[in-house]
């Protein structure tokens, strides 16, 4: 989302802040908290049309930390555990709840062919959440496999409520985040059984680069 920002020209940025505003989901009073937010996303986006390229990627991670530093408190009071969208069937009528859709943020998780690891042998041991949000999905792989759970984000807020979080759920030994750049992982090669990216490659801005960090670090054979 905010990647796109930074792309558009600065002539339809009006109508840029009209779709964020109504994509963000948000009730009209949390919006009006979020307008010097949407101000400063406006700004930045107009200056970078006239940066270099290592100026732009450096403003946009800094706007990626700022924009879920400032807004994962509500996306939480939204959403709960995960900041990702929802796995729903086609022409499956759904209520919108925002539990039915928690349910659906679970199943989008499932979905990634959980199922695949049959059996306590084979669960993933060491995994990588990168672009964590707030932990969500290696609590839940934590609990689920037993398995030791590294997330990396740019936000210094979500990673400090993901350890918060995790300890308060009694997974401080399985579950642990730091602030880290995708396309420069703090990690060894092969490190890892199951990398795992939920709705984070968006963002980034070399996608050739963020495939190849993931590969990196992921075990012969994973
Ligand atoms: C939409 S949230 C998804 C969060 C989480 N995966 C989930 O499903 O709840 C996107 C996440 O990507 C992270 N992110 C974006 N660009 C990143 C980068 N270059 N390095 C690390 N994390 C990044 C953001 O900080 C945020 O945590």
């Amino acid at each position: 989302m905010l990647l796109q920002c930074y792309l558009y020209p600065p002539s339809i940025l009006p109508q840029l802040r009209t779709n964020l505003q109504s994509s963000l989901f948000l009730p009209t009073r949390c919006r009006t908290s979020h307008a010097p937010l949407l101000r400063s996303i406006t700004v930045k986006a107009s200056i970078s049309t006239v940066m270099d390229a290592d100026a732009q990627v450096a403003l946009l991670k800094k706007g990626i930390a700022e924009l879920y530093d400032e807004s994962s408190g509500i996306w939480e009071a939204l959403w709960g555990d995960h900041m990702h969208h929802g796995f729903y069937d086609p022409d499956v009528k759904v209520s919108g709840s925002l539990s039915d859709h928690r349910a659906a943020q679970i199943r989008m998780i499932e979905e990634r062919r959980l199922s695949d690891f049959r059996g306590p042998k084979k669960w993933p041991k060491n995994v990588v959440d990168v672009g964590c949000g707030i932990g969500g999905s290696s609590r839940y792989l934590a609990k689920k496999f037993g398995a030791h759970c590294q997330g990396i984000s740019l936000s210094p807020f979500q990673v400090q409520r993901a350890n918060s979080l995790a300890a308060a759920e009694g997974l401080a030994d399985k579950a642990s985040f730091q602030v880290a750049d995708a396309l420069d992982q703090p990690f060894p090669d092969g490190q890892f059984d199951l990398v795992w990216s939920m709705e984070s490659g968006e963002h980034m801005p070399d996608k050739r680069k963020f495939v190849s960090e993931l590969a990196r670090v992921a075990a012969p054979g994973a």
